[in-house]
Formats: structure tokens, sequence, C-alpha cells
């Protein structure tokens, strides 16, 4: 693009600006209800709603909580919502069985979700951090998280989750060979219709701390994450797994978190032309939550620029805790 402007007074850039209406024909993006996936934590329990200390205006949800908000998110137009289950310390074990069990938390999630409010995608979550009881996303073996053991068994949750109907899979666990390993599985199952959308850009990053409270994760996590996901200096070797990610076998990608990565969101549109998604992550929702609730910030501005700042970095859509409230804001 070659902008071409006349010298001041010819040109002022303040004609566009002045009216709404001149504002609004002169928009370069625009944020709508359809960009959004809302994750959503689920808990045991029956009609329990419980909040989430460090995500203000957040709560784990029983099954039958969740399936009211997945019915609310479809009339309110969210096309998906992504399920996280929360798990105590009795579930989580060394061989981390609970992945794949066909009626772990997530699986049963799924399935009221699909017999109720069949028109929402419904998205799951591949690592076995939820039934760990190292917290890791992968087995841990003499103090080393092992890829090519944990992929066998990525590949058994993500078949579990795909029984039970889930739309679309994201593996979030950052190990070697697990998207083409899914995959191949998927075909093989005659699952030819589930998306992968990858967490292929995902970054060792600070910000997923209230996430790993709200999951049960904090507790158990010994050490941190930094074998498996990227070093937050590192965009190269993002494109290079964004490439590879999609070279196996993944529909559309994302990058994790948001906003401090938008550079990598712009280049990830620009080099590959996938669908590309950004997770807004939760210590992301956590800073703009807890700055409105002090009144140090409007809360639905900060709330609404945020979003738009994926869109104009190239996203076609955004995972993100304020989906409904934005859903609500836009309609
Ligand atoms: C782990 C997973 C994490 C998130 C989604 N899946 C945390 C982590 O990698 O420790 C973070 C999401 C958030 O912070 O909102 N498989």
């Amino acid at each position: 693009m070659q902008p071409i402007q006349a010298p001041f007074p010819a040109a002022r850039a303040r004609r566009m600006r002045r009216t709404p209406g001149l504002r609004a024909l002169s928009a370069e993006n625009s944020l709508s209800v359809g960009d959004l996936i809302w994750p959503i934590f689920v808990r045991d329990g029956e009609n329990v709603e419980e909040p989430v200390a460090s995500m203000p205006g957040v709560n784990r949800l029983s099954v039958d909580r969740v399936v009211l908000a997945a019915r609310e998110a479809a009339d309110l137009g969210i096309p998906a919502i992504c399920l996280f289950p929360y798990t105590g310390p009795e579930k989580r074990t060394e061989d981390c069985a609970e992945a794949w069990n066909p009626d772990n938390l997530s699986n049963r999630a799924t399935r009221a979700i699909k017999a109720e409010v069949p028109e929402i995608a419904v998205m799951t979550d591949v690592a076995l951090d939820p039934y760990s009881d190292s917290g890791h996303d992968g087995f841990v073996r003499g103090g080393i998280i092992v890829n090519d053991e944990t992929v066998e068994a990525l590949v058994k949750q993500a078949l579990a989750q795909a029984e039970a109907g889930v739309d679309i899979i994201g593996p979030s666990d950052m190990m070697d060979g697990r998207i083409g390993a899914i995959r191949s599985a998927l075909e093989a199952a005659g699952h030819s219709d589930v998306i992968l959308l990858s967490y292929a850009a995902k970054f060792a990053s600070a910000f997923y701390g209230p996430f790993r409270d709200a999951v049960g994760a904090s507790g158990a996590l010994k050490g941190d994450k930094r074998t498996y996901q990227i070093d937050p200096a590192n965009a190269d070797e993002a494109m290079r797994m964004i490439a590879r990610d999609l070279t196996e076998g993944a529909d559309a990608i994302m990058v994790k978190p948001g906003m401090p990565y938008l550079d990598i969101c712009r280049r990830a549109k620009d080099t590959f032309g996938a669908p590309t998604y950004a997770y807004q992550v939760s210590g992301e929702y956590a800073m703009i939550a807890a700055a409105a609730q002090n009144g140090w910030i409007d809360g639905e501005r900060a709330m609404t620029e945020s979003l738009m700042a994926f869109k104009r970095s190239g996203c076609d859509g955004i995972l993100t805790y304020f989906a409904p409230t934005m859903a609500r804001l836009l309609r």
C-alpha cells in the first residue's frame, strides 16, 4: 500500500473524523458477535455456579449450568463455546487416565450441550494438565516432560472428545507431532469433520495465572512449561510452528496469549492466510476486569478496544471470557 496524502491544508485528517456517521463510514475494521468464542470452566455437581476469585465475573459451572450458558450464548449469536474442566486433586493421577474417560466432565458437558443446544459449536482442549498430578500438559518421567508417549495419550483424549460430539478440538499441549497424529486418528475413526484449531503459537506466559487457578492446576504445577511452550522472545519460531501445524492438518491456528502477541497475529495472517484466532487469556481478562472494578478504566470501552485490536491485527476471531458481555453490548 502506498498512501497518498496532500499537504496541509489540502489534506485535513479530521474531516473524516467529524461525526459518528463519518467515522463509521471510514472504519477499517469491525467486531461482530460472530467473531467470538466463549471459554467456560466446568465443574462437578448440580446447579453450582462458583466464582473464580482471580477472574471477576467468571464462574465455574456445573454441567446443567453449562447447558444454560450454551443456550444463552447461542441466543446471543455466539458461534462457539470452549470447555475447560476443573479437576480436583483426587482425579489427578500420574497416568492421567481421566483424560480419555468417555464420561469425564468435559465429555459429559459436550454431550449435554449437543443434546440441548445443537446449533452451538463445542470446542474442547487437548492437553493432560487438567488430569495430571504434576500440572503439566504431558507425562513427566524423571523430571522430563516426555513427548512421544504424551502424543499417544493426547490421541486417545482427542478421540474420546470426538466420540462425545465436539465440533472443534484445540490441542493446547505443545508437544511435537500431535497435530499429525490426532488428524490421522480422527480420519481413521471416521471423524473427518472434526476441526483442529491448533494452539500453534502458544507462548510460555505469565498471563495464564488466573486460568491455572480456575482449573485447579496452580497448586499442582511443579516448575514451568518452558520446555514445550514458545519463548516470548521468538517470532520466527512461532511462524515455523504455525507452518508445521498447518502442514500436519490443522484447519485453523491460534496465537496465545493475545494482546502481547499482536505482531504474531498479523504476521501469521499475512504469511499463511489460514483462519487465525487469538486467545485473550485469563491474565489479560483479569487485568481489564480488575482495573474496571476499581474504577481505574472504563471496562466496556477497554474490552471493546482490546477485542478490536485483534480484528485490526488480522484475526478472524477471538477466544475471550468477555464473549457474553461483548455480545450483549453489540446487540
Ligand atoms: C493448558 C492451557 C492453558 C490455557 C489454556 N489451556 C494454561 C497453560 O498452558 O498453563 C490458558 C488459558 C488462559 O489463561 O485463559 N493446556
